[in-house]
């Protein structure tokens, strides 16, 4: 075993940390002056993520399954750095189409390892537990702006799966004590997500597709709107939370505003100088309309607001992007 190093003052556990959002909390977190233990088990994560912290002192990495419990995993890495004091559970099967496909593997990802999540949070003292939750817990909600309490009817295991971990969130805050938030993410966009996924949001296929000047295809007439909030922001409301005993949430992240495919499309091929033509395809069945989020109840509990401009976000994501000869496979919207 290591030496224990000096305990910093706080351990962030961060499963999912591997991945887009979870590499950004990370990346935070070791800037603080805190210290963080990622547990990921790479199925859509990648180490590139997080090569630039490798040997960073008050940072471990943990390949491991949290559908197989956390305990042992992360054993020897709080014996090094102190036992954790925040626990952001980000680990999640993320494709709503997969979830569809497979709800069963989706149970045990979704829903299983929040369980998991918790009762390891329980069971050592872990002070806050913060749970990326999703707009899907909404399903087919027309009336826009959507606030948290419109009532939830998620129209996908992926969705369905999300909603009941934010039960058991209140399960375990109700008659465990544990503090607890949920935060409900619209569209994230921003550097290390992935545009070869065809799952992947709709920015990251975009500037992907512009950077190398191929179409963007837009499925439907375009005039569908979402609620793109770019990463870092996303973080600020994670670490918001962390920062609460209370303010158990759900509470939505999002700009508060609506942007349209067609205009979005139109941004990209502007930010990125590009020549790529705007083209479309049929609508995708069962594809939402609208969505975009009320965020008020976010800016009162944790004081959160977006700050960070689609233009200016589309630049940043686009600036990480190094061009690639490889034809891109779908777009979506
Ligand atoms: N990106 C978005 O727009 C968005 C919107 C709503 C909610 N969310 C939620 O935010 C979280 C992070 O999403 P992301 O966009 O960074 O996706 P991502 O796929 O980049 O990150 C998910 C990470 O979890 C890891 N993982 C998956 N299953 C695991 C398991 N069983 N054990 C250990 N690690 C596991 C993956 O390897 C990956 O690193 C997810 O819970 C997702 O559902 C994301």
């Amino acid at each position: 075993m290591l030496p224990r190093m000096a305990t910093p003052s706080r351990v962030f556990l961060v499963t999912g940390g591997a991945g887009f959002i979870g590499s950004h909390v990370v990346e935070r977190v070791l800037a603080l002056g805190d210290a963080a233990v990622v547990v990921d088990n790479f199925s859509t994560g990648r180490r590139e993520n997080l090569a630039h912290l490798a040997g960073h002192d008050r940072f471990r990495l943990v390949e491991a399954n949290v559908v197989d419990g956390l305990w042992a995993a992360v054993k020897p890495a709080v014996e090094h750095l102190g036992p954790a004091t925040h626990l952001v559970h980000l680990a999640a099967q993320t494709s709503v189409v997969s979830s569809v496909q497979n709800p069963v593997d989706d149970v045990r990802i979704n829903y299983g390892a929040t369980v998991h999540a918790l009762e390891y949070a329980r069971h050592n003292g872990v002070q806050k537990v913060v749970f990326a939750s999703s707009a899907a817990t909404y399903g087919d909600e027309t009336e826009m702006p959507i606030a948290e309490a419109r009532a939830s009817a998620p129209v996908s295991p992926y969705g369905i799966n999300k909603l009941g971990s934010e039960l058991f969130l209140h399960y375990y805050r109700q008659v465990h004590g544990l503090p607890t938030t949920a935060l409900r993410f619209f569209n994230v966009y921003g550097p290390r997500q992935d545009p070869r996924s065809p799952y992947s949001g709709v920015i990251s296929v975009f500037v992907d597709r512009a950077v190398r000047g191929l179409p963007l295809t837009i499925f439907g007439d375009g005039t569908q709107t979402r609620d793109f909030v770019f990463v870092e922001d996303v973080v600020r409301a994670i670490l918001a939370a962390c920062e609460q005993s209370g303010a158990p949430g759900p509470y939505n992240v999002g700009t508060g505003r609506p942007t349209s495919i067609t205009d979005l499309a139109k941004a990209i091929v502007a930010a990125t100088g590009s020549a790529s033509p705007i083209q479309h395809a049929p609508s995708r069945a069962g594809e939402i309309v609208h969505s975009y989020a009320n965020v008020d109840a976010a800016r009162m509990a944790l004081g959160f607001r977006a700050e960070v401009a689609l233009e200016e976000g589309l630049a940043r994501t686009q600036s990480s992007l190094a061009p690639d000869p490889s034809p891109a496979t779908s777009a979506a919207s």
